[in-house]
């Protein structure tokens, strides 16, 4: 166990003053490092599969689910710009009303999308595919993709069993969007075919994305060094990212929502931050986002979810729509946060300074009504403490994961493609 309990740690450079970190903020700075591994999805009997996780790669960079061939998952989460646009709001076959988050270290979240709307990484990846400002296209027609293309039914049947009979089109009809009469007409059995070889796609995806880690900064080697009194490790952070990191974990108050090794607690909050259209918000986020999860077939409490009584599914179906919901996003991690502007649900703040300057001020700030949640105070820092704290949160960035993960790849080996992956 750690010594930390009767000594102030004094970490300073010649030239600069010594930060001493009290023992209360030394044990919250450890609480934040390292991060754990990717925590099990039971609801996903394939999240650790190796042949899913490839297929989900191959799929991930595939345009040819869309309608007009041209837009991907990596469209909007490109793995050069840390699996994200770097636009204000998202563009598919339309823009969109929010902004693109970035994939790093995604499979340790507990709800998906800003509002929380998917309660497991697979059934997230189902929603982009049918959204008409995204792929606009069809989970039926997805499938009969993954049917016509041997590479991918051969990957595909190797680890689900057979796919349905797609090229029986009194049956399967072309066109048939889940919200058209068409959809409706078919057998039950049918649908609901379909509906599960979506979700062992999507499964599969969901396998890939857990792959994607960036956990090791300067910040985590400078933890390390803390537990283990080192003081080359110490010295991974300068003297004005420890100030940074000792306003974060304390008179800022940032911990409050951004805490953990993640450095978010995974919920919902209204900070009242300007909107990107100007005026007032218009996005009920969280509030409608849980209405939307526990009425969805594809939640962890429904029939294609590996696990419909554990835990997940539990609290899916226990939180209890209120008031206080409406207008609340997600608490975004800060890890990578240097490379992942701009910032916040609608990219309304270009730079990390500009996000700074917001919880110093509350300038702008929009105020709801009595259930917004008053936690923010205005900080009123010095321009060296917020340079400070911009220094502390650009030592959270980590290496990228491998470039194996970064690109198209053939489904059923994992390795690039020699020749490009053929359509239908
Ligand atoms: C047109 C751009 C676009 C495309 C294409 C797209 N996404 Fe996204 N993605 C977004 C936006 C925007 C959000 C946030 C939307 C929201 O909260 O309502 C998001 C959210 C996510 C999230 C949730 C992350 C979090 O922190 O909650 C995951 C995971 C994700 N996308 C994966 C995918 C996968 C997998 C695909 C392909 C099947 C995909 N995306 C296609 C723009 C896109
Ligand atoms: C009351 C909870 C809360 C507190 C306290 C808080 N934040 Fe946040 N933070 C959030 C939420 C929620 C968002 C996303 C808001 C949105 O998009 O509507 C966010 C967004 C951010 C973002 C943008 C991240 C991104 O990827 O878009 C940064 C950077 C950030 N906060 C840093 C901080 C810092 C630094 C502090 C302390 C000065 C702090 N936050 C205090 C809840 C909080």
């Amino acid at each position: 166990m750690l010594a930390l309990c009767c000594m102030s740690a004094v970490l300073g450079f010649a030239d600069e003053p010594a930060v001493v970190f009290t023992p209360r903020q030394q044990r919250r700075i450890l609480q934040h490092s390292p991060v754990p591994a990717v925590p099990d999805d039971p609801t996903n009997d394939w999240d650790r599969d190796p042949a899913a996780a490839h297929l989900g790669q191959a799929l991930f960079f595939d345009a040819g689910f869309s309608r007009n061939g041209q837009v991907s998952c990596a469209t909007c989460h490109g793995p050069m710009i840390a699996w994200t646009d770097a636009q204000p709001l998202a563009t598919g076959l339309e823009t969109g009303t929010r902004h693109s988050p970035s994939l790093l270290n995604v499979a340790h979240q507990r709800w998906f999308f800003w509002d929380g709307r998917a309660d497991t990484l697979w059934s997230q990846a189902m929603h982009p595919i049918e959204h008409p400002g995204e792929f606009d296209a069809s989970r039926i027609e997805y499938v009969r993709r993954i049917h016509s293309d041997a590479a991918y039914r051969e990957a595909y049947e190797s680890l689900f069993g057979p796919l349905p009979p797609m090229d029986d089109e009194q049956r399967f009809p072309r066109d048939a969007r889940s919200d058209s009469p068409a959809w409706a007409a078919m057998a039950e059995t049918d649908r609901d075919q379909v509906n599960r070889a979506f979700a062992n796609c999507s499964k599969s995806v969901a396998a890939y994305e857990s792959r994607l880690r960036s956990v090791e900064s300067p910040f985590d080697v400078f933890v390390e060094g803390l537990r283990q009194d080192d003081e080359t490790k110490l010295a991974a952070l300068t003297a004005s990212e420890q100030r940074g990191l000792q306003l974060f974990v304390d008179e800022a108050g940032c911990r409050q929502c951004h805490s953990g090794p993640l450095f978010s607690d995974f919920e919902f909050h209204n900070i009242g931050i300007p909107t990107g259209h100007g005026g007032a918000p218009r996005d009920p986020g969280r509030f409608d986002g849980l209405a939307h999860v526990q009425r969805s077939p594809f939640s962890a409490h429904g029939p294609y979810s590996d696990d419909p009584d554990g835990a997940r599914a539990r609290r899916t179906a226990s939180i209890v729509q209120g008031q206080e919901h409406w207008g609340s996003f997600k608490t975004p991690t800060l890890r990578n946060i240097e490379r992942t502007a701009p910032y916040m649900h609608q990219g309304q703040f270009d730079r990390l300074e500009d996000v700074l300057a917001f919880y110093n001020t509350l300038e702008d700030m929009q105020l709801q009504d009595h259930h917004q949640e008053m936690v923010l105070k205005p900080l009123e820092l010095t321009d060296a403490q917020l340079a400070d704290l911009a220094a502390f949160l650009r030592s959270l960035t980590s290496p990228l994961p491998p470039k194996s993960l970064m690109g198209p790849v053939d489904p059923r080996t994992g390795k690039p493609p020699s020749e490009p992956i053929e359509g239908p």
